[in-house]
């Protein structure tokens, strides 16, 4: 029997590929996964062609990702047929909603798991199978893995995994199961040894992270606002960020911390997905275009400054031009610093795929034209109010266009090109000259207390 991990060539390191589609909760667990072999003795092959395990992260939010996947899925089949005792795997959310299935359509594929199944690969290359397998329940946390970070300055805390919604058109709660928190003591842990490890910048995900802690037991019980608490304490740790609440869980607590911790970041993507209450009921979001309207305007009662984005879904069934209005008024009225716009894609086995008065594409395409405008429009405008200022920067690397000069992001996660000398990990004040939509550019200047040492 062949035994994977070692293989055919036992004095030859295996190497990996893996390659990630959709959400920042797969990259994180791509991370895992590459922490996780690293550990196992694999070694990262930069090309797919180099590697001896092919893995795919999948995602199934839209349609467009599963076609995307799907080609490059084409070419592992290729591999596989120039060497068949390649493997190839392939994990995350697509994998989870056709399940078994994977097998049947792509019978070259040797292994399958759902999201947070990332352990069960470890146990797959490590036993002496040579049928193909599925893992597909919801259990474990791929929590207590080691990691491989992008950037050793910035690190991902999954807080909970799941989702207890039942928004019509999302394919989540299926692949990703029910809610479930993890441990405070077991997060601050983590925390710290992720701060101990370099990390300076820390994103707490979740797939609705302000309704964490409700599943835990009450002795341990801690809101989400009390977690962003402990995890500002935690000394190295200069910036959290966290992804995606959900509008109908923003409390006042939540906002407040904003203003109050000074790790948390000046930044809320708060996800609209439609101007309309008439469509956001059909959505089943729980909230309406006022309550919506009356947390941003907490949001900017509290901390004005706060940068404020969203998601946002266009051509959702049975949307009329005066529902898609309402979406355009809204996006006016909020100002957003961004938001990623999607036309609606229907989901095998959601409800929304099968609702009456679906919208015809060319329809959809006109509308997601105009809301893109508005958005632009608007972003560019609120953009300027950067323009003059002095703005911390944790600096990410060489600018992507131009090498010359360096790239970072402000704590509004507004990516900034500047000129300046500084390494990837440290914090530069920059002073912006100009701001677009999407990025600002400008100078970076020494912080008056480096000049008088
Ligand atoms: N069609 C289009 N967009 C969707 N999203 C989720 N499901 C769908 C779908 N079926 C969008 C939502 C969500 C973001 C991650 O993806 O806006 O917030
Ligand atoms: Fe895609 Fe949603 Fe899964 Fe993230 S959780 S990978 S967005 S389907």
């Amino acid at each position: 029997m062949r035994d994977r991990a070692i293989g055919r060539y036992p004095e030859r390191v295996k190497r990996f590929h893996v390659t990630t589609f959709g959400c920042q909760m797969n990259v994180h667990d791509s991370e895992r996964m590459r922490g996780m072999l690293t550990s196992l003795g694999y070694e990262e092959a930069a090309e797919r062609a180099e590697a001896d395990l092919i893995l795919f992260n999948t995602c199934s939010i839209r349609e467009s990702a599963d076609s995307r996947f799907i080609a490059h899925l084409g070419e592992a089949k290729r591999l596989k047929g120039e060497d068949p005792e390649r493997t190839v795997g392939v994990g995350g959310c697509w994998a989870q909603s056709v399940k078994e299935e994977v097998f049947e359509r792509f019978p070259f594929v040797d292994v399958a798991f759902g999201p947070g199944q990332i352990h069960k690969l470890a146990e797959f290359l490590n036993s002496d199978s040579l049928t193909a397998q599925g893992y597909f329940e919801f259990e474990d946390f791929a929590g207590h893995l080691p990691t491989r970070r992008e950037r050793e300055f910035q690190g991902w805390l999954q807080i909970a995994q799941g989702c207890n919604c039942r928004c019509s058109y999302c394919i989540v709660p299926s692949t990703r199961g029910r809610e479930v928190s993890r441990d405070p003591g077991e997060l601050l842990l983590e925390a710290e040894a992720l701060a101990a490890d370099g990390v300076r910048e820390v994103t707490l995900l979740g797939q609705n992270v302000n309704s964490y802690g409700r599943d835990l037991p009450t002795d341990t019980r801690i809101t989400f606002a009390e977690l962003l608490t402990r995890v500002d304490a935690v000394p190295g740790i200069d910036r959290i960020r966290y992804t995606s609440p959900h509008p109908k869980d923003m409390k006042e607590d939540v906002i407040r911390a904003h203003a109050e911790l000074p790790a948390l970041c000046e930044q809320i993507h708060l996800p609209l997905q439609s101007g309309s209450s008439a469509i956001l009921k059909r959505m089943r979001r729980t909230y309406d275009r006022g309550r919506y309207m009356d947390r941003v305007a907490l949001i900017r009662e509290h901390v004005p400054d706060c940068a404020i984005t969203t998601d946002i879904i266009v051509g959702f069934p049975g949307e009329t031009e005066a529902d898609f209005a309402e979406t355009l008024e809204v996006a006016e009225e909020v100002r957003y610093d961004g938001a990623f716009t999607f036309v609606f894609s229907p989901r095998r086995e959601t409800e929304a795929a099968t609702m009456d008065g679906q919208v015809p594409h060319p329809v959809k395409v006109e509308r997601m034209e105009r809301l893109v405008e508005v958005v632009q429009r608007r972003a560019a405008e609120r953009a300027q109010r950067f323009v003059g200022r002095t703005m911390e920067v944790l600096v990410e690397g060489p600018s992507r266009t131009d090498p010359t000069r360096l790239r970072g992001r402000t704590r509004h996660n507004k990516a900034v090109n500047f000129e300046g000398i500084a390494e990837a990990g440290e914090m530069v004040d920059v002073e912006i000259e100009t701001a677009t939509s999407q990025t600002l550019a400008g100078t970076s200047v020494r912080p008056l207390s480096q000049l008088f040492r």
